[in-house]
């Protein structure tokens, strides 16, 4: 692996290897020894949208590490008056040992590593999310030790953090199920890719037939960054995708409810669950920055 633009771009071997490492360095951190693998090394991390937990998490895990991190707008750079992305990309490998980015279109971040010469990560496009997936993993192993012969049900916009989902089951043997209206399905092209590397993916669009046994179940908001212009559209089409205590009583005893944040309390998860005994959504948020770590140190150690 030499960029993490897709989750596919992680083998099962190197899935397993990563949260193992991000373990110990979880485990670490709690007694406080912290390391500097990444001494002298700089992270570049572009923006084009809003984040609170990538960004957070990134520029942590570099300090804990001892490198740096430079946190970068599109619209501070010489992006937002024309400069190209390739010469972005050859320019800024000059400086650093890695760049992170999050984008508007996938196409952005495949021109990123397309020029690059250091190791680009995916902090979010349109289509994937795999930091996000990597760190979920993370949560699922510590609350369930085992993902085999796992039901995890997702609930609601098949968008880029379901894409990324649907690779990330593929790859570690859950069998996953995405209930969401007509017109919001996962990505076709990956739902090809996840069944390719044996993937048990099906795709309904009763909430309530795919919760049954559930292990996980899993949302994200209604309106993704991007989709601001569809809001009203959106809250509609969706409004029966919402995890709620009936939808949990569906599932088995000891399903964890899972949301990648920022949540909407009262759309797509209701705040009797989120903030519910089932909710594990913190663990996720926490983890972004033990499985980043992780990332960092076999992409740029
Ligand atoms: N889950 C996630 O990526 O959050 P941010 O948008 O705050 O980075
Ligand atoms: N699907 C959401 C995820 C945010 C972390 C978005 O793209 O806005």
């Amino acid at each position: 692996m030499k960029h993490l633009i897709s989750f596919a771009d992680l083998t099962q071997h190197e899935v397993i290897e990563l949260l193992e490492m991000a373990e110990g360095l979880k485990e670490k951190r709690a007694r406080g020894k912290l390391t500097d693998l990444l001494k002298n090394r700089s992270l570049a991390m572009l923006f084009e949208k809003s984040s609170t937990r990538t960004r957070v998490s990134f520029e942590v895990s570099m300090a804990d590490l001892g490198g740096q991190s430079i946190f970068l707008s599109f619209k501070d750079l010489q992006l937002g008056r024309g400069e190209t992305i390739a010469d972005t990309a050859v320019v800024l490998s000059r400086y650093v040992h890695g760049i992170a980015a999050r984008v508007n279109k996938h196409s952005t971040i495949l021109e990123i590593a397309e020029h690059s010469s250091v190791p680009v990560i995916n902090a979010l496009s349109d289509v994937e999310h795999p930091c996000q997936i990597l760190s979920d993993l993370l949560t699922i192993k510590e609350y369930k030790s085992d993902f085999n012969g796992l039901k995890y049900v997702w609930v609601g916009d098949g968008n880029n953090v379901c894409n990324s989902a649907i690779l990330g089951c593929a790859i570690v043997g859950m069998k996953m199920v995405v209930a969401c209206p007509p017109g919001y399905e996962p990505d076709e092209r990956i739902v090809k890719s996840a069944k390719e590397l044996g993937g048990d993916i099906t795709i309904i669009n009763d909430p309530f037939e795919a919760a049954k046994d559930a292990d996980i179940l899993y949302t994200d908001v209604w309106v993704s960054m991007g989709d601001e212009d569809e809001m009203e559209k959106r809250l509609n089409d969706l409004k029966d995708y919402q995890i709620n205590s009936d939808l949990v009583s569906i599932a088995k005893s000891d399903v964890i409810v899972m949301h990648c944040m920022p949540a909407h309390r009262g759309q797509e998860i209701a705040a009797e669950v989120m903030d519910g005994p089932h909710s594990v959504v913190y663990d996720q948020a926490e983890n972004r920055l033990h499985a980043q770590k992780a990332l960092l140190l076999k992409l740029m150690g």
